[in-house]
């Protein structure tokens, strides 16, 4: 099974994605980080580990960034996930507790165990990653791969015209992470959007397997709510989970290779411009900027098929 580490903010898209990798015989889940972004840090990490508990999983949890690089934090958009980050729920506290490590010094030390191996599928602002690469110098050549969600290319943003919000809680952080010498794959909202995820399938989902398909159902409504009164569509968009499904098969998407970097400042701030791969731009910005694969297409019947035979 491929070895991954998330890291995470949930958030009702994460769950999906946290449950989605629990039940892939293909992936081996070594443990989860936490991050502020939907929902505060602490929250995060009981959220984190309210889904462990709920899928009866074993995986270590542990806790990273309270906050931003540079910039001020944003609120939290409780209006999209809830006050819990799980769709004002009411779900009982979990029962155990984060591990005595930093996200970063987990991310680090997991890596170092299995050097090569190890997966990062990022779903929130890029802290603890940019955090990692700050404690060991060495670490982007010894992970096997970065799959985030976050950014998009060419599609509007949903927090600014060019920003999404992953990248715009912390653009500081996600410009290291794409600069950094590793392969990072951007799952952004030129493919999340292409993808929508209906309340048919969360009710297939929680009869075949009601413990963590009912959970997901119960926080999907408050999400799926928001997105039909905002937007004129029935059902939400699948942001998070899509990482999951590129892990387990990257042919459900297609790809263009580029250099991308993070707008740090100014009107554009948070913005993922890309550099699509052979146009040479003279500006030092530009200059030997490692090269991103970023998802353009996705077959999303075949991504939500993925997903419910997965949870089912
Ligand atoms: C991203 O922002 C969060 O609200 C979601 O969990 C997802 O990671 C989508 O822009
Ligand atoms: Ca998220």
């Amino acid at each position: 099974a491929r070895k991954i580490i998330i890291d995470t903010d949930p958030g009702i898209d994460d769950a999906m994605a946290i449950f989605f990798a629990f039940q892939a015989p293909e992936l081996e889940v070594l443990g989860l980080t936490t991050t502020f972004g939907n929902v505060s840090v602490e929250l995060a990490t009981q959220n984190a580990i309210t889904l462990t508990e709920i899928a009866k999983v074993d995986v270590p949890v542990a806790s990273g960034v309270v906050v931003p690089r540079v910039i001020a934090p944003l609120p939290h958009p409780d209006f999209v996930h809830g006050k819990d980050g799980f769709g004002n729920i009411d779900w009982p506290a979990p029962k155990g507790k984060a591990i005595d490590k930093s996200a970063a010094q987990f991310i680090v030390d997991t890596v170092r165990e299995f050097p090569g191996e190890v997966t990062i599928v990022a779903l929130g602002p890029l802290g603890n990653l940019a955090a990692a690469l700050e404690l060991d110098p060495d670490l982007a050549g010894l992970v096997d791969e970065v799959v985030l969600m976050g950014g998009t290319a060419i599609e509007y943003g949903n927090v600014s015209p060019v920003a999404e919000a992953n990248i715009m809680n912390d653009p500081h952080a996600a410009d290291l992470v794409f600069t950094a010498p590793w392969q990072v794959t951007m799952i952004g909202l030129d493919v999340t959007h292409q993808v929508l995820l209906d309340n048919s399938v969360l009710e297939r989902i929680r009869t075949a397997n009601p413990a963590e398909g009912e959970f997901l159902y119960q926080c999907s409504q408050y999400y799926i709510d928001f997105y039909s009164s905002r937007f004129d569509m029935d059902g939400c968009y699948f942001h998070d989970a899509s990482t999951i499904a590129y892990v387990m098969d990257p042919s459900i998407f297609g790809v263009e290779l580029g250099a991308v970097r993070v707008a740090c400042e100014g009107i554009g701030i948070g913005q993922t411009i890309f550099a699509p791969q052979g146009m040479d731009f003279p500006s030092p910005n530009w200059v030997d900027v490692p090269m991103t694969q970023v998802c353009m297409e996705v077959d999303s019947d075949k991504l939500l098929k993925l997903f419910e035979t997965t949870m089912s």
